[in-house]
């Protein structure tokens, strides 16, 4: 099958840092379908040749065993091609199509890899040269809108251009294989779905916890913030797996129908709630590994007084007869203690207790990062004699090294996916529409309370009021339990 793959920010971070590299990845795996081209477009005039020297360059800032050696790139930059595009100029998309039209390529799959106020119009002039028949298929990068209003206006033009089935919005998490093992645990296993409900889970935490800060992205970061870059789409997303029906089958839809009707169930927020069940922090200067590290107010780019928040954690339910009154808790924030994402499911107690000393309720631990694995916790004797006391122990998986070669990475896998037309790991305009129509009271109680987020030390676990709000219903978060 052979593919064209045009990335529009062909110079851009995103293309250079995650998209090259995790294709890169994907052609020394083999897994590249053959007979691809690969076309970086941008404003910069320049050759082919010289991109790919820029981009040789580039790979040098990669990490260790993902850089090319000096042959594997020259290889490999051999299905990279380069264009000048001004994406406002008609004659420009037409001169695309004509590029594409020299192969006819079976599929072509237009990356859209730029700033996304930027969409609505690349979309509109692809559709008006005709770049839009039924073997394109367009990629969309987070954020899509900041608002369920910006949200609906990039929708409509990419509806009104394309057919859903042509739209891959992607959600990076969504392709990371510890998120793939997700539906495997819950939907490949019998032992786990007769718990898998109120009656034996307490409460579920998702927590996805940068140890870095806002670096020298401050000036995008400041007009987003942690709830609109990490929990109305990672996070929810993550939500959405762990507490959906079984899909009637492993197709796109009947997936996405049901993690729809998840974000259908999610307790809404008023101003009320917003206050009682959602915290916002920003970071102060701190320590992290050691290293002293500036505050949020001290970043590059960052307004002076910006109330823009590095940290949320809220709590919600999921208001259906599967998990009507478990807490969800869920929690982001840079520069925090670790790096760390994981969900960790938290089992109900044990009705009748007949050891002695303290007992630990059963936890599940779907870790994402940095490893990518499970521990199951369990009590149990560690046999050293009678009235012992019984003490807590994990069932540990770590899926390296269970399954060890060229497991592939979020990147490479939706990458893959987009070239071979499957949708499942993409996210649905519904969902998506769904995921913002939940956030917006947040966003409104917010921008009326001009309190601003709270404070929290870098190199912390963010807030206290954090730790207040599970707490509250007898719980703590993992790493304080
Ligand atoms: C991105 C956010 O979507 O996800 C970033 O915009 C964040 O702010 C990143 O750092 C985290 O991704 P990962 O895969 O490193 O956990």
């Amino acid at each position: 099958m052979s593919f064209d793959l045009v990335f529009f920010g062909g110079t851009g971070d995103l293309t250079w840092r995650k998209l090259m590299p995790a294709l890169f990845q994907a052609f020394r795996h083999g897994k590249l379908p053959p007979g691809g081209r690969i076309l970086a477009v941008a404003r910069d005039d320049q050759s082919d040749q010289r991109y790919r020297d820029w981009l040789k360059e580039r790979f040098r800032e990669v990490d260790g065993a993902k850089r090319p050696t000096e042959e594997e790139f020259e290889q490999f930059a051999q299905l990279v091609h380069y264009r000048r595009m001004d994406l406002s100029q008609p004659e420009h998309y037409a001169g695309l199509k004509t590029w594409l039209e020299e192969r006819n390529a079976d599929t072509v799959v237009l990356y859209l890899a730029t700033s996304p106020h930027l969409f609505t119009q690349i979309c509109e002039q692809l559709g008006a040269a005709g770049l839009n028949h039924d073997r394109i298929r367009v990629v969309l990068e987070k954020p899509l809108g900041h608002d369920l209003a910006s949200a609906q206006a990039i929708n409509q033009v990419v509806r009104k251009v394309f057919a859903e089935k042509q739209a891959f919005r992607i959600d990076h998490y969504l392709g990371k294989p510890s998120v793939q093992n997700l539906m495997a645990l819950r939907f490949g296993n019998a032992l786990f779905e007769p718990l898998w409900r109120r009656e034996s889970i307490a409460n579920i935490q998702i927590t996805l916890a940068e140890r870095l800060g806002v670096g020298t992205r401050g000036g995008f970061y400041d007009g987003t913030g942690a709830l609109r870059d990490m929990i109305q789409n990672h996070a929810l997303q993550l939500l959405t797996m762990i507490a959906m029906e079984p899909p009637s089958s492993n197709d796109a839809d009947a997936i996405r129908d049901e993690k729809l009707k998840v974000l259908r169930s999610l307790k809404p927020f008023t101003a009320e709630s917003v206050t009682r069940d959602v915290v916002r922090g920003q970071y102060r200067a701190g320590n992290v590994e050691g290293a002293a590290v500036p505050g949020y107010l001290e970043e590059v780019k960052v307004p002076e007084g910006s109330q823009c928040e590095t940290f949320v954690a809220l709590r919600t339910e999921v208001d259906n007869w599967r998990w009507a009154g478990v807490p969800f808790y869920l929690r982001t924030g840079k520069r925090l203690a670790e790096r760390d994402a994981q969900i960790v499911v938290n089992f109900r107690d044990v009705p009748h207790k007949i050891f002695p000393g303290t007992y630990h309720p059963n936890r599940l631990v779907i870790k994402l990062q940095p490893e990518d694995g499970l521990e199951l916790q369990l009590m149990a004797h560690k046999g050293t004699g009678q009235g012992e006391q019984l003490t807590p122990v994990s069932l540990d998986l770590d899926f390296d090294k269970a399954f060890a070669t060229n497991r592939v990475g979020a990147y490479e896998r939706l990458l893959l996916d987009a070239i071979a037309g499957r949708l499942n790991l993409f996210v649905r305009s519904d969902e998506q529409e769904q995921a913002w129509r939940w956030v917006e009271p947040i966003l409104a109680a917010w921008a009326a309370d001009t309190s601003g987020p709270r404070p929290y030390a870098a190199g912390s676990w963010g807030p206290a009021a954090a730790s207040a709000l599970v707490a509250r219903d007898g719980f703590s978060w993992v790493e304080e339990s």
